[in-house]
């Protein structure tokens, strides 16, 4: 008789441009790695071939598509990545570490776009409730004050069809993302961003040894 196999833990990490989401999830799987934990890597919009294409119309600032289609492009491609790549992984016991999901769109296409606007937020809403099976077990926001990301995100490569994006746009994602924490205050967690990267892996590692207790 086999065991049963224990479903893996899933944790997306969330923030406007240029708040270290990539190296903080770089740090994080050091420390899954040294613990000999099962995990993959992924992103959104991407992490499945298709959605990955879908990706490359999303960030290309070639691409002209109205605000439903962009909502709806970027829960195509969530769909696509949960049923391809989230869940079967997380069905094999595997942890799953997902740069950006479902709070990136509340907070770019509620916020940014739509202005925090109750009909803009319900389709976001049915959406979730539809397509979404599945939501992180821990969501960890990467808090840093909007100017200083975007100056970051602006020394790394030219800007895709978001960071082209002015500064009041981002002030909007924010509050979004500040707005998500509020409403799911267990699920989303508040990292302060700040200070050197060995301290906001610190942080993270202290609340994702949380989730293997
Ligand atoms: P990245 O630059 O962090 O890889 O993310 C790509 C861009 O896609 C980023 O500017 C945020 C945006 N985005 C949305 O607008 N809605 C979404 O649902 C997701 C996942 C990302």
């Amino acid at each position: 008789m086999s065991a049963a196999i224990q479903p893996g833990r899933f944790i997306s990490f969330e923030g406007t441009e240029g708040v270290g989401k990539s190296t903080a999830i770089d740090n994080l799987c050091v420390r899954l790695d040294a613990e000999g934990v099962a995990y993959i890597k992924t992103r959104e919009p991407g992490g499945s071939p298709f959605a990955e294409q879908l990706r490359s119309l999303l960030l290309d600032v070639k691409t002209q598509i109205n605000d439903d289609t962009e909502l709806l492009l970027m829960f195509a491609a969530r769909s696509d990545h949960l049923q391809q790549v989230i869940l079967p992984a997380l069905a094999a016991g595997q942890w799953v570490i997902c740069d950006r999901f479902v709070d990136s769109s509340v907070a770019y296409q509620g916020y940014g776009r739509g202005h925090g606007d109750a009909q803009m937020l319900a389709k976001i809403d049915s959406l979730i409730d539809r397509f979404v099976p599945t939501l992180p077990d821990l969501t960890l926001w990467l808090d840093l004050p909007v100017q200083e990301g975007m100056q970051r995100a602006q020394k790394r490569s030219a800007a895709d069809r978001f960071e082209q994006q002015q500064l009041d746009f981002f002030d909007r994602v924010y509050q979004g993302f500040q707005a998500q924490q509020q409403a799911h205050p267990q699920r989303i967690q508040r990292v302060d961003a700040a200070g050197d990267a060995e301290q906001v892996a610190s942080r993270i590692w202290a609340l994702v040894q949380e989730l293997r207790a």
